[in-house]
Protein backbone atom coordinates (compact mmCIF):
# COMPACT_ATOMS: atom_id res chain seq x y z
CA UNK A 1 0.00 0.00 0.00
CA UNK A 2 0.91 3.57 -0.58
CA UNK A 3 0.36 6.69 1.39
CA UNK A 4 -1.72 7.94 -1.62
CA UNK A 5 -4.32 5.36 -0.73
CA UNK A 6 -4.67 5.32 3.69
CA UNK A 7 -7.63 7.44 2.96
CA UNK A 8 -9.24 4.86 1.33
CA UNK A 9 -8.05 2.32 3.70
CA UNK A 10 -9.73 4.09 6.52
CA UNK A 11 -13.02 4.40 4.86
CA UNK A 12 -12.84 0.63 4.62
CA UNK A 13 -12.15 0.30 8.26
CA UNK A 14 -14.81 3.01 8.97
CA UNK A 15 -17.12 1.14 6.53
CA UNK A 16 -18.21 4.49 5.23
CA UNK A 17 -17.92 3.21 1.35
CA UNK A 18 -21.56 1.17 1.73
CA UNK A 19 -25.01 2.79 2.02
CA UNK A 20 -25.76 -0.67 3.85
CA UNK A 21 -23.18 -0.20 6.78
CA UNK A 22 -25.51 2.33 8.53
CA UNK A 23 -28.08 -0.71 8.83
CA UNK A 24 -28.55 -1.91 12.74
CA UNK A 25 -29.32 -5.36 14.30
CA UNK A 26 -32.05 -4.84 16.18
CA UNK A 27 -30.84 -6.25 18.67
CA UNK A 28 -28.50 -4.01 19.12
CA UNK A 29 -31.09 -1.20 20.39
CA UNK A 30 -30.82 -1.10 23.75
CA UNK A 31 -34.45 -0.86 25.31
CA UNK A 32 -34.95 2.47 26.67
CA UNK A 33 -36.24 3.22 30.42
CA UNK A 34 -37.39 6.49 29.40
CA UNK A 35 -40.64 5.28 26.67
CA UNK A 36 -43.69 4.76 28.44
CA UNK A 37 -44.00 0.69 29.61
CA UNK A 38 -46.03 -0.32 26.42
CA UNK A 39 -43.27 0.81 24.37
CA UNK A 40 -40.95 -1.16 26.28
CA UNK A 41 -43.19 -4.16 26.37
CA UNK A 42 -43.04 -3.77 22.73
CA UNK A 43 -39.12 -3.80 22.77
CA UNK A 44 -38.88 -6.71 25.00
CA UNK A 45 -41.46 -8.65 22.84
CA UNK A 46 -39.20 -7.73 20.07
CA UNK A 47 -35.97 -8.24 21.74
CA UNK A 48 -37.39 -12.32 22.78
CA UNK A 49 -38.33 -12.55 18.93
CA UNK A 50 -35.03 -11.73 17.84
CA UNK A 51 -33.70 -14.57 20.21
CA UNK A 52 -35.70 -17.11 18.31
CA UNK A 53 -34.59 -16.24 15.23
CA UNK A 54 -30.82 -15.55 15.83
CA UNK A 55 -31.23 -19.21 17.14
CA UNK A 56 -32.05 -20.03 13.74
CA UNK A 57 -29.54 -18.11 12.25
CA UNK A 58 -31.92 -15.40 11.11
CA UNK A 59 -31.27 -11.62 11.77
CA UNK A 60 -33.49 -8.91 11.65
CA UNK A 61 -32.19 -5.51 10.52
CA UNK A 62 -33.60 -1.94 10.54
CA UNK A 63 -32.32 -0.39 7.10
CA UNK A 64 -31.45 2.64 9.05
CA UNK A 65 -29.96 5.66 6.05
CA UNK A 66 -26.25 6.24 6.06
CA UNK A 67 -25.58 9.32 8.35
CA UNK A 68 -21.92 10.77 7.50
CA UNK A 69 -22.32 12.85 10.53
CA UNK A 70 -22.40 9.89 12.48
CA UNK A 71 -19.64 7.78 10.85
CA UNK A 72 -16.87 11.00 11.01
CA UNK A 73 -17.86 11.21 14.81
CA UNK A 74 -17.65 7.95 15.79
CA UNK A 75 -21.06 7.79 16.69
CA UNK A 76 -22.87 4.68 15.08
CA UNK A 77 -21.99 1.02 15.07
CA UNK A 78 -21.01 -0.03 11.48
CA UNK A 79 -22.81 -2.99 10.02
CA UNK A 80 -19.79 -3.54 7.76
CA UNK A 81 -16.68 -1.96 8.69
CA UNK A 82 -13.75 -2.92 10.99
CA UNK A 83 -13.84 0.05 13.34
CA UNK A 84 -16.12 2.11 15.11
CA UNK A 85 -14.49 4.75 16.48
CA UNK A 86 -14.90 7.11 13.33
CA UNK A 87 -12.97 9.43 10.98
CA UNK A 88 -11.58 11.41 13.28
CA UNK A 89 -10.48 9.43 15.98
CA UNK A 90 -8.93 7.43 13.25
CA UNK A 91 -6.82 10.82 11.58
CA UNK A 92 -5.92 11.54 15.17
CA UNK A 93 -4.71 7.81 15.72
CA UNK A 94 -2.54 8.23 12.26
CA UNK A 95 -0.80 11.68 13.51
CA UNK A 96 -0.35 10.05 17.01
CA UNK A 97 1.51 6.98 15.91
CA UNK A 98 3.08 9.30 13.01
CA UNK A 99 4.49 11.58 15.55
CA UNK A 100 5.97 8.88 17.55
CA UNK A 101 7.96 7.75 14.46
CA UNK A 102 9.00 11.14 13.72
CA UNK A 103 10.34 11.70 16.99
CA UNK A 104 11.70 8.81 18.17
CA UNK A 105 9.50 7.95 21.21
CA UNK A 106 10.23 4.37 21.94
CA UNK A 107 7.76 1.82 22.60
CA UNK A 108 4.71 0.30 21.24
CA UNK A 109 1.24 0.19 20.83
CA UNK A 110 -1.57 -0.64 22.38
CA UNK A 111 -5.33 -0.83 21.55
CA UNK A 112 -7.35 -1.70 25.28
CA UNK A 113 -11.12 -2.98 23.47
CA UNK A 114 -10.53 -3.46 19.66
CA UNK A 115 -13.31 -4.64 18.59
CA UNK A 116 -13.33 -6.32 15.12
CA UNK A 117 -9.44 -4.49 15.24
CA UNK A 118 -9.42 -1.90 12.68
CA UNK A 119 -7.97 1.05 14.60
CA UNK A 120 -4.97 -1.65 15.52
CA UNK A 121 -5.30 -2.61 11.51
CA UNK A 122 -4.37 1.18 10.69
CA UNK A 123 -1.34 1.32 12.91
CA UNK A 124 0.16 -1.78 11.36
CA UNK A 125 -0.17 -0.69 7.72
CA UNK A 126 1.19 2.54 9.42
CA UNK A 127 4.35 0.44 10.11
CA UNK A 128 4.41 -1.35 7.15
CA UNK A 129 4.77 1.94 5.14
CA UNK A 130 7.24 3.05 7.52
CA UNK A 131 9.37 0.19 7.04
CA UNK A 132 9.26 0.18 11.29
CA UNK A 133 10.04 -4.12 12.38
CA UNK A 134 10.91 -3.53 15.66
CA UNK A 135 7.75 -2.04 17.31
CA UNK A 136 4.73 -4.68 18.39
CA UNK A 137 1.00 -3.61 18.05
CA UNK A 138 -0.79 -5.06 20.97
CA UNK A 139 -4.23 -6.42 20.93
CA UNK A 140 -6.33 -6.03 24.34
CA UNK A 141 -9.44 -7.83 25.02
CA UNK A 142 -11.63 -10.44 26.38
CA UNK A 143 -12.96 -11.20 22.05
CA UNK A 144 -16.37 -12.28 23.95
CA UNK A 145 -17.57 -8.39 24.90
CA UNK A 146 -17.94 -6.46 27.55
CA UNK A 147 -18.28 -7.71 30.90
CA UNK A 148 -21.35 -6.33 32.50
CA UNK A 149 -20.94 -3.20 35.09
CA UNK A 150 -20.21 -3.42 38.44
CA UNK A 151 -22.17 -0.73 40.01
CA UNK A 152 -24.44 2.03 38.92
CA UNK A 153 -22.17 4.08 38.22
CA UNK A 154 -20.26 1.81 35.38
CA UNK A 155 -22.81 2.25 32.76
CA UNK A 156 -25.49 0.33 31.11
CA UNK A 157 -25.13 -3.23 30.95
CA UNK A 158 -24.24 -4.38 27.38
CA UNK A 159 -22.76 -7.58 28.05
CA UNK A 160 -25.37 -9.21 26.54
CA UNK A 161 -25.22 -7.68 22.97
CA UNK A 162 -23.49 -10.15 20.84
CA UNK A 163 -22.36 -7.53 18.37
CA UNK A 164 -19.85 -6.60 19.97
CA UNK A 165 -17.93 -9.88 20.73
CA UNK A 166 -16.18 -10.49 18.14
CA UNK A 167 -13.54 -13.66 18.37
CA UNK A 168 -9.78 -13.55 18.36
CA UNK A 169 -10.16 -15.79 15.07
CA UNK A 170 -12.68 -12.93 13.54
CA UNK A 171 -9.75 -10.55 14.10
CA UNK A 172 -6.53 -12.36 13.17
CA UNK A 173 -8.84 -13.04 10.30
CA UNK A 174 -9.69 -9.76 9.14
CA UNK A 175 -6.00 -8.25 9.88
CA UNK A 176 -5.00 -11.65 7.68
CA UNK A 177 -7.67 -10.18 5.26
CA UNK A 178 -5.39 -7.30 4.35
CA UNK A 179 -1.72 -8.72 5.06
CA UNK A 180 -1.34 -7.27 8.20
CA UNK A 181 -0.93 -10.78 9.81
CA UNK A 182 2.59 -11.04 11.25
CA UNK A 183 4.53 -11.40 14.70
CA UNK A 184 4.65 -7.71 15.15
CA UNK A 185 0.70 -8.24 15.74
CA UNK A 186 0.56 -9.76 19.41
CA UNK A 187 -2.95 -10.43 21.25
CA UNK A 188 -4.12 -9.99 24.71
CA UNK A 189 -7.26 -12.60 25.78
CA UNK A 190 -9.23 -12.13 28.80
CA UNK A 191 -10.38 -9.64 31.14
CA UNK A 192 -8.40 -6.24 31.02
CA UNK A 193 -7.73 -6.69 34.91
CA UNK A 194 -6.33 -9.82 34.50
CA UNK A 195 -4.81 -9.59 31.60
CA UNK A 196 -3.07 -6.22 31.60
CA UNK A 197 -0.90 -5.85 35.45
CA UNK A 198 1.19 -9.14 33.95
CA UNK A 199 1.43 -7.87 30.51
CA UNK A 200 4.79 -8.62 28.54
CA UNK A 201 5.23 -4.96 27.58
CA UNK A 202 8.24 -2.62 28.35
CA UNK A 203 7.59 0.14 26.69
CA UNK A 204 4.17 2.11 25.44
CA UNK A 205 4.25 4.43 22.90
CA UNK A 206 0.60 4.91 21.97
CA UNK A 207 -2.27 3.76 24.09
CA UNK A 208 -5.47 3.45 22.64
CA UNK A 209 -7.94 3.03 25.46
CA UNK A 210 -11.02 1.61 23.63
CA UNK A 211 -14.54 2.64 25.12
CA UNK A 212 -15.43 0.24 27.88
CA UNK A 213 -11.39 0.10 29.10
CA UNK A 214 -12.29 3.32 31.72
CA UNK A 215 -13.82 1.31 34.55
CA UNK A 216 -10.85 -0.96 34.35
CA UNK A 217 -8.74 1.79 35.34
CA UNK A 218 -10.72 1.94 39.24
CA UNK A 219 -9.16 -0.24 41.39
CA UNK A 220 -6.66 -2.21 39.06
CA UNK A 221 -2.84 -2.54 39.66
CA UNK A 222 -1.03 0.54 37.47
CA UNK A 223 2.43 -0.21 36.08
CA UNK A 224 4.63 2.40 34.75
CA UNK A 225 4.80 1.06 31.31
CA UNK A 226 4.70 4.88 29.61
CA UNK A 227 7.65 6.18 28.41
CA UNK A 228 8.22 9.85 27.94
CA UNK A 229 5.91 11.14 25.40
CA UNK A 230 3.36 8.53 25.66
CA UNK A 231 0.57 9.36 23.23
CA UNK A 232 -3.12 8.61 25.69
CA UNK A 233 -6.09 8.57 23.00
CA UNK A 234 -9.93 7.32 24.16
CA UNK A 235 -12.71 6.71 22.87
CA UNK A 236 -15.43 8.80 24.61
C1 LIG B 1 -16.68 -0.40 21.63
S1 LIG B 1 -15.69 -1.75 21.36
C2 LIG B 1 -14.13 -1.02 20.90
C3 LIG B 1 -14.14 -0.39 19.55
C4 LIG B 1 -12.77 -0.36 18.88
N1 LIG B 1 -11.84 0.46 19.62
C5 LIG B 1 -12.86 0.07 17.42
O1 LIG B 1 -11.85 0.57 16.88
O2 LIG B 1 -13.90 -0.14 16.80
C6 LIG B 1 -15.31 -2.28 23.00
C7 LIG B 1 -14.42 -3.53 23.03
O3 LIG B 1 -13.86 -3.60 24.33
C8 LIG B 1 -13.91 -4.95 24.80
N2 LIG B 1 -13.99 -4.83 26.27
C9 LIG B 1 -14.73 -3.94 26.98
N3 LIG B 1 -14.49 -4.04 28.30
C10 LIG B 1 -13.55 -5.02 28.44
C11 LIG B 1 -12.86 -5.57 29.56
N4 LIG B 1 -13.09 -5.14 30.80
N5 LIG B 1 -11.95 -6.54 29.35
C12 LIG B 1 -11.69 -6.99 28.08
N6 LIG B 1 -12.31 -6.49 26.97
C13 LIG B 1 -13.23 -5.53 27.13
C14 LIG B 1 -15.10 -5.56 24.12
O4 LIG B 1 -14.96 -6.95 23.96
C15 LIG B 1 -15.13 -4.82 22.77
O5 LIG B 1 -14.40 -5.55 21.79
Amino acid sequence: MKHDDLALFKKVLIGSLYDESAWTFVSNELPDPKVSWLIQLKQRALAKFWQILARRGLYLLRPLPYDEDLRVNGTDWPLIGYSMIGAKRLDQLQIAVETVLDENVPGDFIETGVWRGGSCMLIKQLLNLANVSDRSVWLADSFSGLPPPKDQFDGKDISDIAFLAVSEAQVRQNFARFDLLDDQVKFLKGWFFDTLPDAPIDQIAVLRLGWGSLSFHHGCPQRPVSSRGTERLCDR
